[in-house]
């Protein structure tokens, strides 16, 4: 037999027909394939905004904007944190062991499982939260803390692997239920626990600086990591505590007749700019702001650090300018410690934070329901509010402090056309400082022509019947529009009410841009980076039309704006699922357990190291 050439071989093989049938059938199906992917995607996908672009020249405008850098270094801090992501027990104990200073607790193996389970993102420091509320209580007594505990008139008990909820709901919103429910879902795999909640929507225990700090003190004097041969993991259980029944302990309350910012304040540092501030005497005259108000927290202008953003012990002119000072709805606190959990709080409050109740509820009001809304291209460019007049009483000499009555003047193009026609200022609000903040329609005086077209809001209630009647010669309460509805605009501002406003995950779960101003710390706050996932505001909302200005005023803000509205809806999908809720506070309960226990220095989990 001759040989062939390769050449010629490889005719052979193209000619051989057991060969080139399937050959060319491959190629016709790859590039049929290919046609199909192109026109599915020309078709469907709508292409997501991604930030190399924002690097590139998109108008002179945007270039220099501070808004840029923020979002750029939010997005460089994000990936820092989130590098160190636990895969796997061993590094998750080891992270923290460093980070803590103590041995993870008993059943920290079992809770990492079920996180691995339903591939949840585990980064140490997305649980700082726990610790930043647990630390005093190392350093109280946990007999008592347990006994106090027992007696709250609403707690979520643990026993014998079941939660229940023990308490009188009856009139009540059924938050009781929505926590129980949650605890039950993992309760087979927790100590014996009790979980009291606070029924208020507003925060109740302010302990005074001094004492905190002193608690805090000799929680780190006293914290010990044993080595593993010493560590148990046998919880001494309830069983004392159930038998002994202990009356319900009840610190002393103060009451409506106080102002609210003077106990506040007595839970700031003493070098804290608020500190020792009293409340104000006379409300009557206009809202007032900080002249020349360049504050730590900010890059020109714009809020750069959230957590100092949200304190109001940095920015005593809160105490004019949110409800939760100027008079809160209802007012019933203490500044003793004793254990209650809630679902948000001021940074100087002392309960421990779980998951706002509305965020467990199905209620579309709160969850915005299942779609996150339409696609950018088809929103409305706009923005979008609707909700109570709540976040402070109103009264004939108080109500253009509330914060909730700020925003929604602000966004009034009747109010704001007073304001460019007048003194550059409503009772509420003044126009944005223009040597501070690139603001077009300010310097135009096109503000309310602008406003009219661009903002839908208002209040839906204003007050309980007959309570509030001054208040429509300055509002009038309209259409309520269900969450569906208002995530067809892309800008969606959320503000407090009586508390925290419960509507943010369902707001950071919509395909709209949230923008949102708080002094309400909540459990998730170290998960979500602001400038990434969120817009984050002012308090005095100074920021709030260069901010919408900036994003709604040219294609490079709009793909910035469709960025951080994308991004934080990818963000929860991973981060804030019902299952990192429960994880979150499965981890709580094991630590709580912990630190109620006599033994809570040598209980520990050192699986790992044996
Ligand atoms: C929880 O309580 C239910 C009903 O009382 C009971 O059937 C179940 O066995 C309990 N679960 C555990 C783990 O004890
Ligand atoms: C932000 O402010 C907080 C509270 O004032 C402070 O502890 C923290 O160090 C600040 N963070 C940065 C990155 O400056
Ligand atoms: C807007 O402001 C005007 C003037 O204060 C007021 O009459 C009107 O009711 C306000 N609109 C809404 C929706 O609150």
């Amino acid at each position: 037999m001759g040989r062939y050439t390769d050449a010629q071989f490889s005719q052979l093989r193209v000619l051989d027909p057991r060969v080139w049938p399937s050959r060319i059938l491959i190629r016709y199906l790859a590039a049929l394939l290919f046609l199909v992917f192109l026109i599915a995607n020309f078709t469907f996908w709508d292409p997501p905004f991604d930030l190399p672009e924002l690097h590139s020249p998109l108008g002179r405008d945007t270039d220099h904007h501070p808004i840029r850098k923020l979002i750029n270094d939010a997005r460089a801090a994000h990936h820092e944190k989130l590098s160190r992501r636990s895969h796997n027990i061993n590094d998750a104990a080891q992270r923290y062991r460093a980070a803590r200073g103590r041995h993870p607790p008993p059943g920290f193996d079992r809770w990492f499982q079920a996180a691995l389970d339903c591939d949840a993102v585990i980064v140490e420091d997305y649980f700082d939260r726990i610790y930043k509320d647990l630390t005093p209580w190392w350093a109280l007594d946990p007999a008592t803390i347990k006994s106090r505990a027992h007696s709250w008139p609403w707690v979520v008990r643990v026993r014998d692997g079941n939660a229940t909820g023990d308490g009188n709901t009856e009139g009540r919103v059924p938050w009781l239920q929505l926590w129980t429910d949650l605890v039950q879902d993992f309760a087979e795999h927790l100590p014996e626990v009790d979980m009291p909640i606070n029924y208020m929507d507003e925060p109740r225990l302010l302990v005074p600086f001094q004492k905190v700090a002193e608690l805090v003190d000799q929680e780190q004097r006293e914290r010990v990591m044993p080595s593993p041969e010493l560590v148990t993991t046998q919880f001494e259980g309830l069983a004392k505590v159930d038998a002994a029944k202990p009356d319900k302990y009840d610190p002393t309350w103060s009451g409506p007749d106080k102002q609210y910012w003077n106990l506040a304040v007595k839970a700031c540092s003493p070098d804290s700019p608020a500190h020792a501030v009293k409340a104000m005497a006379d409300y009557r005259a206009p809202a007032q702001f900080p002249p020349n108000y360049h504050p730590p927290y900010a890059y020109q202008g714009y809020v750069a650090n959230w957590t100092a953003a949200m304190d109001p012990c940095e920015q005593p002119h809160l105490r004019g300018l949110h409800g939760s000072f100027v008079e809160p709805i209802s007012l019933s606190s203490t500044d003793e410690f004793i254990p209650l959990f809630g679902g948000s709080k001021l940074p100087i409050n002392n309960e421990i934070l779980i998951p706002g109740a509305m965020y467990l509820t199905d209620d579309e009001f709160y969850s915005g329901g299942d779609s996150p809304g339409p696609k950018w291209s088809k929103k409305k460019t706009g923005v979008v509010w609707r909700g109570d007049a709540s976040g402070g009483r109103a009264r004939p000499q108080t109500w253009h402090h509330l914060h909730r009555h700020r925003l929604i003047d602000m966004l009034n193009a009747t109010s704001v056309e007073a304001a460019e026609q007048g003194q550059g200022r409503t009772m509420t609000f003044e126009l944005p400082d223009t040597s501070l903040y690139d603001s077009p329609h300010t310097v135009q005086r096109t503000l309310a022509a602008w406003i009219r077209d661009f903002a839908d809001v208002g209040f839906v209630r204003m007050c309980p019947p007959g309570e509030c009647d001054f208040i429509f010669e300055h509002y009038s309460e309209i259409e309520s529009k269900p969450m569906q509805e208002q995530y067809e605009y892309k800008f969606l501002p959320d503000a407090d009410g009586n508390s925290f406003s419960a509507r943010f995950r369902g707001f950071l779960r919509s395909t709209s841009l949230p923008l949102k101003a708080t002094i309400y710390a909540e459990w998730h706050d170290d998960r979500l980076t602001p400038w990434l996932h969120f817009v984050p505001l002012d308090n005095t909302f100074r920021d709030l039309y260069p901010a919408l200005e900036f994003f709604s005023g040219s294609r490079a803000g709009d793909r910035a704006a469709r960025f951080i509205a994308e991004h934080g809806q990818r963000w929860s999908e991973k981060v804030l699922r019902h299952e990192d809720m429960r994880l979150y506070v499965w981890r709580l309960l094991l630590e709580w357990a912990r630190v109620c226990d006599q033994n809570r220095h040598s209980l520990g989990y050192v699986g790992d190291l044996k």
